[in-house]
């Protein structure tokens, strides 16, 4: 089989590690073309082909990515980063009517899981431990055993804008720049990501733990795939709670014996080389699924223990 698929944000580690995963595989030939506001955009050349789109929140983008699309003769769309997958999932009756197929989670499934406070409340009514989050008012009855604490936006992406606050002092300036930022309890102890595989009808196939142990500008850097039973089942039982059915990591951190929920991301992670290293294709599996082909047994196996350790790489291109 061939197609011609989309991958937005390329410059973005997760669409490059999209974009490498569709390309060291034989089973659907992808001819992909590379979509991004920036013309110097690295995914770009590591495409076949390129088309300038505008921001996500431009006038018009839709419209503008469909007409890309049609020139580019798109059969199928892999939006990337947070700001687009909200854009494309309310959109994606328009992309289907026009015959492309879009790989994003359902709008109410991003809206949840993009808002912590939401994701908190909801983790409380269906018992997932989820470190407790400060409601404006309880600020003020915060107590010594409650320390530490950590501040980050509501709807944050990449550990931008967060902090350990370790005591009063630090809360009692904190809390006059909240600025959207929520407080919670800070929970101690190792963290993984676990990457999720489910099909667009909600039914999740499988989840692949990373440890993270190294991470830079809020991704892993370095990282060990896990191959732990009750943290494989935990992701999976998130993964249904919430209603994952297109790309997803899960952010956990485990506290002796508990597992704390700390995020659930509806996208692709940027440390999915690790993933896909591993054994677990998932760009291609969700393309699969997406176009109703059955996934195998061992599509779904991953190696255990297997380290990704990255560095910089770089593309000359002549002006
Ligand atoms: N409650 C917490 N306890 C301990 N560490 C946390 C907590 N919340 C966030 N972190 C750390 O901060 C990072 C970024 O937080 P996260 O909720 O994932 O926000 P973002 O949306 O920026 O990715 C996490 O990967 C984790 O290392
Ligand atoms: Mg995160």
């Amino acid at each position: 089989m061939r197609l011609n698929v989309a991958v937005t944000s390329a410059g973005s580690a997760p669409a490059v590690a999209v974009i490498k995963a569709l390309k060291k595989q034989n089973e659907i030939i992808c001819h992909i073309t590379a979509m991004d506001m920036d013309p110097l955009s690295s995914g770009n050349y590591l495409a076949d082909d390129i088309a300038a789109i505008p921001a996500s929140g431009a006038p018009g983008f839709i419209d503008k990515v469909l007409a890309a699309c049609r020139r580019h003769e798109v059969q199928c769309l892999i939006p990337i980063i947070d700001e687009e997958l909200f854009v494309f999932s309310a959109a994606i009756d328009r992309f289907n009517a026009a015959g492309i197929k879009v790989i994003v989670n359902d709008a109410k499934v991003i809206r949840l899981a993009k808002d912590k406070r939401r994701a908190y409340h909801f983790c409380a009514q269906n018992n997932i431990l989820f470190p407790r989050v400060f409601s404006a008012t309880d600020i003020a009855g915060i107590k010594a055993a409650d320390y530490p604490l950590i501040i980050k936006p509501n709807d944050g992406r990449g550990s931008l804008d967060t902090a350990v606050i370790k005591d009063k002092n630090e809360l009692d300036f904190f809390k006059e720049h909240l600025n959207g930022r929520i407080i919670q309890r800070f929970i101690g102890g190792p963290e993984f990501t676990i990457d999720i595989v489910a099909s667009p009808d909600g039914s999740v196939l499988q989840a692949v733990p990373r440890r993270r142990l190294s991470v830079k500008a809020g991704m892993s850097y370095k990282g060990e795939t896990v191959n732990d039973r009750r943290i494989i089942e935990y992701g999976k039982k998130v993964a249904a709670l919430f209603k994952i059915n297109g790309p997803a990591n899960i952010q956990c951190i485990v506290n002796e014996e508990k597992i704390y929920l700390i995020e659930v991301n509806p996208k692709f992670a940027a440390g999915l080389p690790l993933t896909v290293a591993a054994g677990v294709n998932l760009p291609l599996i969700l393309i699969k699924s997406a176009y109703g082909l059955k996934v195998a047994k061992n599509e779904l196996k991953f190696k255990d223990k297997l380290f990704m350790l990255r560095y910089w790489e770089e593309i000359f291109i002549e002006g």
